[in-house]
C-alpha cells in the first residue's frame, strides 16, 4: 500500500526538552492511524511538525513520495494536510458556512447562497451533521469540532490530523465522529488520531504508532494488539486499573447542597438550584461536559465563590457565606484543579506542603525550619513524593506535583474531599496513585465530590453519579444502575429529571 506520508528521523528540541527523538512516522492513504502515548510523550509536537506550525531540527518528510519542506499550514493545505487542534479558531458570530469559507474563497467571490449550498453538499457527503445557516456561537463544543472538520474537508485535506478529538465529547458524539471518520476512510481519505485512551483506538483505527518519551516504540496493526499490550507499550510496564471494589455503607450527610446558585465571571447563572447531599463514606461523582458549571461549582463548595441563594452545609454546619479558610476549618478538603496555581513555584517542597499551617510551625516569631522539614519528610514518605523537601517545587513532574497537593489536603483528614478534575493531565501512573488517594478517604469515612469531564473516571469511582448540565443537576443514579449511554444523553441535555436530594 501506498504511504501518502512519511515522516522520517524527525528530532525537535525546544530547548533542553527532546519532544521528537528520530521519529519514523507513515501514513497510508485510506487508513486511521493512532498517535498514542501519555502526556508530555510528544505526539502534539510530531503533528504540528506535520501541519507547518513547527520546524524540525532534524529529519525528513514525504508528501506522496516527494520531498517536502511545510514552512506553514498555508503549505501543509496546498499539500492536502488538514489538522483540527484541541483550541478551535472559529468566530463565534458567523455562520457555519462562513466560517468554513473563510480565507478560502478561490478565485472568485461567491454569493452566500452558493456558500451555504455548497457547505451543505460537503457536509452531506462526509455525513457531517450539521446545520451550514447556523451561528457558531450558538453551538456546542462538538457540533463546532463538526465545523473545523467540515472546514478542513472543504479545503481539500486528504489527510486529516485530529488531536484528542474526543476529549470534549459526550459519548453520542464520539459515535458520530467515528461514523464520519469510517466515511472518510471510505472516501480514500486518511486520518491520524491522536488519543490516550485505548478503548478509542481498538475502535476506530487501522494501526498504531506508540510514542513515548519523545520515541517510537512501535507502529502495529490495532487488529494485531491488545489494549493490555498498547498500555505497556505506552507506559514501559504493567498497569492496574484502579477502581472501586465493594459497595460501602453510606453513612450520614457529609457535605450537603440546598438551593445553591451561583453566578460565572461574567455574573450569569453558573449554577441553578443544586440539591445535592454527600454522605460520608461515598464517592458522589459529578458528570459533564466541561464548561457547564463544575468550575463554579468546585470554587463555591470550598469558599472561594460565593452563592447567590441557597445553603452549604458540612455535617450540622451551616458554611454559607464562609470564607476558604472558615471551609477548610470546617473540614473540606479542596484538591486544587490547576496544578500550577494550587503551589507557589519559587518556594520549596516543605513550605508548599505548610502553606496552610504556617502557625504550627512557628515559634514566637521564627519558623521552626527543622519541625517543617521533619513534617515535609513524613509526608513524602507517606504519599511517595519523589524529591526533597528543599527542592523547587516547580521542578517537579506534574505527578510528583499533584502529590504534594493531595499531601497538602489530605494530611488533614478532611471530612469532605473537594477533587475537581483530579487526574487531568497525569500519566497513567499517577491517574492510578491519585484514584487509589480518593478510594482511601472514602474508605476512611470522607464524603468525595468527584468532578470530573473523563466519564470512564466518574464510573470507575463513584457510588452514586450526578449529572451537571447548563449548571443543573439532570439526573442522579447509583454507579451500578448507570451506563455511558444514558449519562451520554444527560450530558448532552437530551434527558433531564428533577433532582432533589436534601
Ligand atoms: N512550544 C513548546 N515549548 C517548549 N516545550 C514544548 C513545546 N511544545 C511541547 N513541548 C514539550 O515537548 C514535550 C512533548 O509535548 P507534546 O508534543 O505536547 O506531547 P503530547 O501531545 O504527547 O502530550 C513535552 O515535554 C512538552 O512540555
Ligand atoms: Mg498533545
Amino acid at each position: 500500500m501506498d504511504n501518502i506520508i512519511e515522516m522520517q528521523a524527525i528530532t525537535k528540541r525546544f530547548g533542553p526538552v527532546i519532544a521528537n527523538r528520530e521519529v519514523n512516522f507513515s501514513l497510508r492513504q485510506g487508513e486511521v492511524h493512532a498517535l498514542l502515548g501519555e502526556n508530555g510523550a510528544g505526539k502534539t509536537t510530531l503533528m504540528r511538525i506535520l501541519y507547518g506550525l513547527y520546524h524540525p531540527d532534524e529529519g525528513m518528510i514525504f508528501v506522496r513520495q516527494q520531498a517536502v519542506r511545510i514552512h506553514s499550514p498555508k503549505d501543509a493545505i496546498a499539500l492536502g494536510i488538514g489538522m483540527v487542534t484541541q483550541h478551535f479558531a472559529l468566530v463565534p458570530t458567523l455562520s457555519v458556512a462562513e466560517n468554513v469559507v473563510l480565507g478560502f474563497t478561490g478565485s472568485f467571490r461567491l454569493r452566500y447562497a452558493e456558500i451555504e449550498e455548497q457547505v451543505a453538499a460537503a457536509a452531506l457527503r462526509f455525513g457531517i451533521d450539521i446545520d451550514p445557516s447556523a451561528i457558531v456561537g450558538n453551538l456546542s463544543v462538538g457540533q463546532r469540532q463538526r465545523v473545523e472538520i467540515l472546514k478542513a474537508l472543504y479545503r481539500n485535506a486528504k489527510v486529516l490530523i485530529l488531536d484528542e478529538p474526543t476529549a470534549v465529547l459526550t459519548p453520542q458524539e464520539v459515535d458520530a465522529l467515528f461514523e464520519t471518520l469510517r466515511r472518510l476512510q471510505k472516501e480514500g481519505l486518511s486520518v491520524v488520531f491522536i488519543t490516550h485512551k485505548l478503548d478509542e483506538v481498538m475502535a476506530i483505527t487501522d494501526r498504531v504508532t506508540v510514542l513515548r518519551d519523545g520515541q517510537v516504540i512501535e507502529t502495529v496493526e490495532t487488529a494485531h494488539t491488545s489494549p493490555s499490550a498498547l498500555a505497556r507499550m505506552m507506559v514501559g510496564r504493567e498497569t492496574f486499573g484502579v477502581s472501586r471494589r465493594s459497595s460501602m455503607e453510606a453513612g450520614a450527610p457529609a457535605l450537603q447542597m440546598v438551593g445553591l446558585h451561583a453566578l460565572d465571571d461574567q455574573n450569569m447563572p453558573a449554577l441553578k438550584n443544586i440539591n445535592l447531599t454527600v454522605r460520608h463514606g461515598e464517592i458522589l461523582g459529578i458528570a459533564g461536559v466541561g464548561g457547564n458549571g463544575q468550575r463554579e461549582l468546585a470554587e463555591t463548595l470550598s469558599g472561594v465563590r460565593p452563592p447567590t441563594a441557597g445553603r452549604i452545609l458540612v455535617g450540622e454546619h451551616d458554611v454559607t457565606g464562609g470564607s476558604p479558610a472558615d471551609f477548610t476549618a470546617a473540614g473540606v478538603g479542596r484538591i486544587p484543579s490547576d496544578r500550577h496555581k494550587g503551589v507557589v513555584g519559587e518556594l520549596s517542597v516543605a513550605e508548599n506542603l505548610t502553606l496552610e499551617r504556617l502557625m504550627e510551625f512557628t515559634k514566637g516569631m521564627t519558623l521552626d525550619r527543622a519541625a517543617m522539614l521533619a513534617y515535609a519528610e513524613d509526608l513524602i514518605a507517606q504519599f511517595q513524593i519523589k524529591a526533597r523537601p528543599t527542592d523547587p517545587i516547580r521542578t517537579l513532574s506534574g505527578g510528583n506535583m499533584q502529590k504534594v497537593l493531595l499531601a497538602r489536603v489530605l494530611a488533614r483528614n478532611p471530612k469532605v474531599v473537594i477533587a475537581p478534575q483530579p487526574t487531568r493531565g497525569l500519566d497513567i501512573g499517577a491517574t492510578d496513585y491519585v484514584r487509589e488517594q480518593l478510594l482511601a478517604q472514602r474508605k476512611r469515612g470522607a464524603g468525595v465530590l468527584l468532578i470530573s469531564e473523563d466519564l470512564d473516571e466518574i464510573l470507575a469511582l463513584s457510588d452514586r453519579i450526578a449529572v451537571i448540565y447548563e449548571g443543573e443537576i439532570v439526573g442522579l443514579l447509583p454507579a451500578q444502575e448507570a451506563t455511558a449511554e444514558q449519562l451520554g444523553l444527560m450530558m448532552a441535555g437530551a434527558v433531564k429529571e428533577e433532582v432533589n436530594d436534601v
